[in-house]
């Protein structure tokens, strides 16, 4: 439970948490998330006209048609959200040096505005940050600055040198995850005590798969709306019931519901919360 998890970390059992991340710890900030049916993202694309939902996201389609990202793309530039709580209690993670890494599939940057020091954090599937042009033989670097002057003037950012497009370094359907995220991977989940993962639907890979990388022993918690990533056969996956027998039961611990309300929960029982509300 949320409590005897509080209660091992009180009693310093567990001191190298890693953070798995999704689009559910930031829908209270108002952005949407991907999947949920009526208001994620890919149930509201129909004024795109795309030929189904994940193109927007997908490296083949875009360079046919890179109009309907770059109008997402203005839609939810980072600089005009604020963190919710759940971000703020990963921040508190990491002010109490318990925060190994978060891992976030998120692109809107709200850990780092949260206050995260952002070597504690690995953005999976990038960021805005650095945008380079999408010609292989080119591959130039374009400055943050003019790449969100283009985007938010509604252009079509294109290189100078060779004229393809300009894309912000997020990861696309058909590309490879930022090198960051395998050079840490391995190291961290050997590492790591305990494992909490938010608002994600675990069904992008290769992030998905993390869930399984940490040892046998380490305790892992979900705070979801709904129950995801379970296992379908033994150690691939979460086992909350204990299908798989008694000691996967004593491990994986689920939260259902909202994350920022877990979250001060979660904060209450680790006497955090005065803390918690002041950041
Ligand atoms: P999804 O939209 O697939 O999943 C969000 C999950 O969070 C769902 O299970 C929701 O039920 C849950 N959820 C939403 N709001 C919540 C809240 N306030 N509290 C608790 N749970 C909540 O988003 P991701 O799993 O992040 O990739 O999607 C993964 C990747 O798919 C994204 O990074 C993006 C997308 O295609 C790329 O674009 C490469
Ligand atoms: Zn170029």
């Amino acid at each position: 439970t949320l409590d005897s998890i509080a209660d091992m970390i009180k009693a310093g059992f567990v001191k190298k948490i890693i953070v798995m991340a999704g689009a559910g710890i930031s829908t209270s900030a108002g952005i949407p998330d991907f999947r949920s049916p009526g208001t994620g993202l890919y149930a509201n694309l129909r004024e795109y006209k795309l030929p189904y939902p994940e193109a927007i996201f997908t490296i083949d389609y875009f360079r046919k048609n890179p109009k309907p990202f770059y109008v997402l793309a203005k839609e939810l530039y980072p600089g005009q959200f604020v963190p919710t709580l759940s971000h703020f209690f990963v921040s508190m993670l990491a002010k109490k040096g318990l925060l190994l890494r978060h891992y976030t599939q998120n692109i809107d940057c709200l850990e780092r505005a949260a206050g995260v020091d952002s070597d504690l954090i690995v953005e999976a599937h990038g960021s805005f940050h650095e945008s380079h042009c999408i010609s292989d033989q080119c591959r130039k670097e374009y400055a943050q600055d003019w790449v969100k002057e283009q985007i938010l003037n509604d252009k079509i950012p294109r290189c100078g040198v060779c004229k393809s497009l300009v894309k912000p370094d997020i990861t696309f359907f058909g590309e490879g995850l930022p090198s960051r995220f395998f050079e840490l991977l391995e190291e961290d989940f050997d590492a790591c005590d305990l494992l909490i993962v938010m608002g994600t639907s675990l069904q992008v890979q290769p992030f998905a798969s993390l869930t399984s990388k940490v040892r046998d022993s380490v305790p892992r918690l979900l705070i979801n709306r709904e129950r995801v990533g379970e296992a379908k056969i033994r150690s691939l996956g979460f086992d909350f019931d204990g299908r798989f027998g008694r000691k996967a039961l004593h491990r994986d611990a689920l939260v259902l519901g909202d994350c920022d309300e877990a979250c001060l929960r979660f904060s209450d029982s680790l006497g955090w919360t005065d803390e918690l509300v002041k950041l």
